[in-house]
């Protein structure tokens, strides 16, 4: 499945390896309760930065240093008596003063949902993938996803989230897609950015994640990403521009990999420059785990939290500050940092009671993101929605639809209810457990159509289920691809024998409808076999539901891609992924903690598709992907016209020309003048617009001026270039219906 495996991790040695990290700092053990705050800065009237600064002035010392580094990973890897102190035990625990009455930082992973609920037998809700979210392009949507997620954080106890990841999917077969959302900056920011500011709603610090360029797991400790400035500022830190300026994120994770040279998490132009000044990023960066690899260079670049451990940022730092290295003033910063985010969602002020989550909500938002999710791709003859009353035979076929569906690993991992569907040996090691959740496709659909005669094959003998298809009205074939974070997909090919099996079933039966359980985008070399396709990617606790919903009918697909499928890897920017292995001998401990070994063999990576990431690269190269970014098919139709375009809006009609209600996202592209050198579309603005069948709405967007920009690295600054615009708007990125133009002085 990949080319890069996430380590075996063997207890005996983690154990001694981890000690220092899981214990967290000194004080950490068990102790009174935390008094309640009293002292001026718990004057609400005051801003979250003078607050900060009130009771940083109380603060000695050791007291900052303690803030500035932690412990983490308790649940995954125990110890003797873990969890050993107040730590919830979840991805990362820092202390807080307890003198002061200042609150802990508990941190649980929650990209898709609060992870390792199961150590203390407690339900969290497993959303439908990042990107499947994405796929939604519905930005209230996200705000339900992220208050979700906050909600669930705050019940638990937890303090921080570690989600909000925005890498975007400039190397497809990366195996963290599922996690991120999608290929285009806008869509992606302002995603993350709507989540992100919902979730901190909820009183809980948010983060976004992994400063920058970690766009593969291969090598993501030990590998030089080398890219120039402006394609970054166009492409993947735009991405973070717009999240971080949209929702106020207490917080960003640097990433592991080096770019231009410096790691991310001691880079001064990423963490400092950018971040801190051009975004003007007021929250703290910690480093992703065990991404700190400095103390001086990397407080001075930007950084101001090491996790876990206290390799860097403990001892060592304060030395660093007594000799002078590192001015008391950065050191002051950093704290300060981080104090004004806990202020600024209300840490000091909320009441950490605990409760039990609403498990009903839960499922029904996870429901609801999978239907808004679900992408049809292929509809040939209007195969679907199926009619309940007429289909009297129905083939299930593959992905253990009998018991589940799929689920993304690693840290996002959310534990599944009641278990693994597919149970896995218990040595499996944690990023290579394939997780299934307990949502059945075979018994949704045998409850959409009771009277029909639903029979289920595994699809590993594809001969075995194409005689089932064969003997069957309809076959429902589901594929999937389990991605984990630590490794990459070698392809985009569905793994096994499953590309056979779809043919094998398409060949006996005319009527052979493709569930896919992706990742991300894979290849299919059966697509022109099928009579129908639709992409589910990891769709939750109800994805069963959702997929059966969407199969005969009762809800009206409306998702559209976040990202392009391509026909092969050879149309892909790198037809082949840039991969080394480490050493053998200093594997495992690179993997687990980047830190702790520097020399391992570095390896560039060259980016020099530079901001042509995506569908910007099939429209400058003129290739035609499988599907392009942008592309979803309804059950209706939908007709454009009558677009008129002014320097700061846009405005066009959508008709659904169908007989079902719907709900259509319009996307509208911009091409710039040729002097920008930058001749293809980007993605300006959209809305998705509901539609009765019949009606016609008049819709009206605004044209932001930075979407327009291009990044001038010699003045550091966004510029509109002068010249005419072209604005375009459609379906997808592939079919712009109408169009006007705009001229900027
Ligand atoms: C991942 C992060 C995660 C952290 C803590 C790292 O391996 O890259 O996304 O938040 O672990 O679990």
């Amino acid at each position: 499945m990949s080319t890069v495996t996430f380590p075996n991790l063997r207890q005996a040695a983690l154990t001694a390896l981890l000690s220092a990290v899981l214990a967290g700092p000194a004080g950490a053990q068990f102790g009174p309760p935390r008094p309640k705050p009293t002292g001026p800065w718990m004057n609400k009237s005051l801003s979250a930065d003078q607050r900060a600064d009130l009771i940083a002035a109380q603060m000695t010392l050791d007291e900052k240093i303690s803030l500035l580094h932690g412990g983490g990973w308790q649940m995954l890897f125990g110890g003797a008596d873990a969890p050993p102190s107040k730590s919830l035990g979840n991805a990362g625990y820092i202390p807080g003063v307890a003198r002061l009455g200042m609150p802990d930082l508990q941190m649980a992973d929650a990209a898709v949902g609060v992870t390792h609920s199961s150590v203390y037998g407690r339900y969290s809700t497993a959303l439908p993938s990042g990107v499947a979210a994405a796929a939604s392009w519905d930005l209230d949507l996200a705000r339900e996803y992220g208050a979700l997620i906050g909600m669930e954080l705050h019940d638990q106890g937890y303090t921080m989230s570690l989600g909000g990841g925005v890498n975007l999917a400039r190397e497809p077969r990366n195996g963290r897609i599922f996690e991120y959302k999608g290929e285009d900056p806008i869509l992606a920011g302002k995603l993350v950015g709507a989540e992100m500011k919902a979730l901190q709603a909820q009183g809980v610090v948010g983060d976004i994640k992994h400063y920058a360029l970690n766009d593969q797991e291969s090598g993501r400790s030990y590998i030089n990403v080398k890219v120039d400035q402006r394609a970054i500022r166009e492409s993947d830190l735009l991405a973070f521009e717009i999240g971080v300026k949209e929702s106020g994120a207490g917080a960003v994770m640097c990433s592991y990999n080096l770019l231009n040279g410096d790691y991310a998490c001691e880079n001064s132009y990423l963490l400092t420059d950018v971040l801190k000044k051009d975004f003007g990023f007021q929250g703290f960066v910690l480093s992703d785990w065990g991404g700190t690899h400095s103390t001086a260079k990397a407080v001075l670049a930007g950084l101001d939290m090491e996790m876990p451990g206290n390799t860097y940022l403990a001892d060592p730092l304060k030395k660093a500050v007594e000799d002078g290295q590192v001015p008391m003033a950065r050191l002051d910063n950093m704290v300060h940092r981080i104090l004004r985010s806990e202020f600024a969602v209300g840490l000091f002020d909320n009441s950490p009671e605990r409760q039990v989550p609403d498990v009903f909500h839960g499922i029904d938002v996870a429901e609801r993101v999978a239907e808004q999710s679900i992408v049809l791709l292929k509809n040939a003859n209007g195969q679907l929605p199926l009619a309940a009353s007429r289909v009297k035979t129905i083939a299930v076929i593959g992905s253990h639809a009998d018991v589940g569906v799929l689920s993304g690993g690693g840290s996002a991992q959310v534990d599944p209810m009641g278990g693994n569907a597919v149970p896995q040996p218990a040595e499996t090691p944690f990023f290579e457990r394939v997780v299934w959740h307990r949502s059945s496709p075979l018994k949704a659909i045998r409850a959409k159509a009771p009277h029909a005669d639903v029979q289920y094959d595994g699809g590993t003998d594809p001969a075995a289920a194409a005689r089932l298809a064969k003997a069957s009205d309809v076959a429902i074939v589901f594929v999937n691809q389990p991605s984990s974070e630590g490794s990459d997909h070698p392809n985009l090919s569905l793994p096994g024998n499953q590309d056979a099996l779809v043919s094998a079933v398409a060949a006996a039966n005319p009527h052979t409808i493709v569930v896919l359980e992706t990742g991300g985008a894979v290849t299919m070399p059966w697509i022109g076999q099928v009579s129908a396709a639709m992409e589910a990617w990891y769709p939750g606790v109800r994805g069963a539901e959702a997929i059966a919903n969407i199969l005969f009918g009762d809800v009206n697909p409306s998702a559209k891609l976040p990202l392009t499928f391509a026909k092969s890897e050879a149309d892909l920017p790198h037809p082949k992924p840039t991969t080394q292995p480490p050493p053998a001998s200093d594997k495992d401990m690179v993997e687990i903690f980047p830190g702790f070994k520097d020399n391992a063999t570095r390896f560039d990576v060259s980016y020099d598709e530079g901001l042509l990431v995506g569908y910007k690269w099939y429209d400058a190269k003129d290739k035609t992907p499988l599907f392009p970014f942008g592309f979803g098919l309804s059950y209706t139709t939908y007709e454009y016209s009558n677009l008129k375009a002014s320097k700061s809006s846009v405005t066009f009609q959508v008709k659904n020309t169908g007989a079902r209600a719907g709900a259509e996202i319009a996307e509208v592209y911009a091409t710039l003048p040729p002097a920008s050198g930058e001749q293809f579309n980007r993605l300006v603005a959209w809305e998705k617009v509901r539609l009765a069948p019949g009606e016609s709405k008049s819709v009206t967007l605004r044209l932001e001026p930075l979407y327009l920009s291009i990044f001038n690295v010699e003045k550091d600054a966004w510029e509109l270039v002068p010249g005419d615009y072209i604005i375009q708007a459609g379906a997808s990125s592939r079919e712009l219906a109408v169009r006007g133009s705009i001229h900027l002085d």
